[in-house]
């Protein structure tokens, strides 16, 4: 997307634009339904409840879910720590792929010291760390697991997992997905996908605004409440309820940022997460053929013979990678992200630990005009420098 804003390809990080109808639903939320949802009768109260179970039920139509088990709160983050907390106990065995994000990572990392957890990698494919169904089903069958944690696809290399597949194969060890990077990038039917849980953004991938996210939870799944507070529901009682969604989402929710998100599903469901797909993978291989053709410059990550979202990773040879971020941004206009992502663990299994990578990221409203901008902006780093 080429506007006054430049040209975004900072996708993997948060989307922009988000999709029409977005922001003037944020807006409507504010100034006409802004009441405290579930809290009270009035008609502001009402306006608000009804403004987020909508939202409720775009999410979870969009992603093949039972509202009811559809939770909404403020993040990907938030919602894989509800799990992680919420479901790991003393001595807890989990396997999990060599490509997570620091939003599994460091609370994994931190129940490990708390509760000694065993935490097993599966190192997956040398080239990519994406591991096969085979490898995952080993480690699982090796020992008593409690958990099997896996990011749908990589935020690093864009790389797709194969969790369907390695959820049928471990059951019935249940299966966590960090669909942060997979949410409206690829169509997800989360009835069929086999897995226990599924945490996405909604910023991302699913066009809404910052600060809002979704946990989708298979029937008979129960998690502790990572966060107690008021529900609006059973105030007599000092217990969270045992009923989604009040028993996982307590405290007054992120109305506006929620009916945003409803919009956005609406837009995505409207304009089909194929037909997005469809563009973002026809933008990223036209970017992956464009630079890999480039003297000096290197893709991370990738085999061109498997599915990836809208995402690449790529280093200029004797070029560092911040400065060539910073130099994109200041001589074209170009904003995308370098360095580790937030995910020192994939980093080191693909071999760009510490120095990172730069990495781009496409979506529905980027162009094939700004895929070309970008290779050719490289094309000149990687011949002349970046001072
Ligand atoms: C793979 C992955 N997981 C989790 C997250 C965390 O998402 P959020 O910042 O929306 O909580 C991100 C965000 O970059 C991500 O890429």
């Amino acid at each position: 997307m080429t506007a006054r804003h430049g040209t975004y390809l900072d996708h993997g990080a948060t989307s922009f634009p988000k999709a029409p109808g977005v922001a003037d639903t944020v807006g409507r939320f504010l100034n006409e339904e802004a009441g405290n949802p579930g809290r009270g009768g009035h008609r502001l109260t009402v306006a608000a409840s009804r403004a987020i179970e909508l939202a409720r039920q775009r999410v979870a139509s969009l992603l093949g879910a039972d509202p009811e088990r559809t939770l909404l709160g403020p993040g990907a983050t938030f919602w894989i720590n509800s799990v992680l907390q919420g479901w790991l106990g003393p001595g807890d065995r989990v396997v999990l792929s060599a490509l997570e994000h620091n939003a599994v990572m460091r609370p994994l990392r931190r129940l490990e010291r708390g509760l000694g957890l065993e935490l097993v990698v599966a190192e997956g494919a040398p080239s990519t760390g994406v591991p096969s169904v085979a490898e995952v089903a080993l480690l699982v069958a090796a020992a008593p697991t409690r958990l099997v944690v896996l990011c749908h696809a990589s935020n690093v290399s864009g790389a797709v997992l194969p969790v369907a597949e390695i959820a049928a194969a471990v059951a019935p060890v249940p299966v966590l997905v960090d669909g942060a990077q997979t949410a409206g990038n690829l169509p997800i039917d989360f009835s069929r996908l086999g897995a226990a849980a599924f945490a996405c953004s909604g910023h991302k991938g699913l066009l809404g605004p910052p600060g809002v996210g979704a946990l989708l939870l298979a029937d008979r799944v129960e998690l502790e409440p990572l966060v107690c507070g008021g529900t609006g529901s059973r105030s007599e009682s000092e217990e969270m309820p045992e009923w989604l969604p009040d028993r996982l989402e307590a405290g007054t929710p992120n109305g506006p940022g929620i009916a945003g998100l409803g919009a956005a599903c609406a837009w995505l469901a409207d304009r089909t997460v194929e037909a997005v797909r469809d563009r973002e993978e026809r933008l990223t291989r036209r970017a992956a053929e464009g630079l890999a053709g480039i003297p000096g410059v290197r893709l991370h990550g990738r085999d061109e013979a498997a599915a990836h979202v809208g995402i690449l990773s790529f280093t200029v040879g004797g070029v560092d990678s911040g400065e060539l971020a910073a130099w994109l941004d200041r001589e074209h206009g170009i904003m995308l992200r370098a360095g580790l992502h937030c995910a020192p663990a994939a980093h080191r299994r693909l071999g760009t630990f510490p120095d990172g990578t730069v990495r781009a990221g496409f979506g529905p409203f980027s162009t094939e005009e700004d895929v070309d901008r970008l290779v050719e902006a490289v094309r000149h780093a990687a011949s002349s420098g970046v001072r």
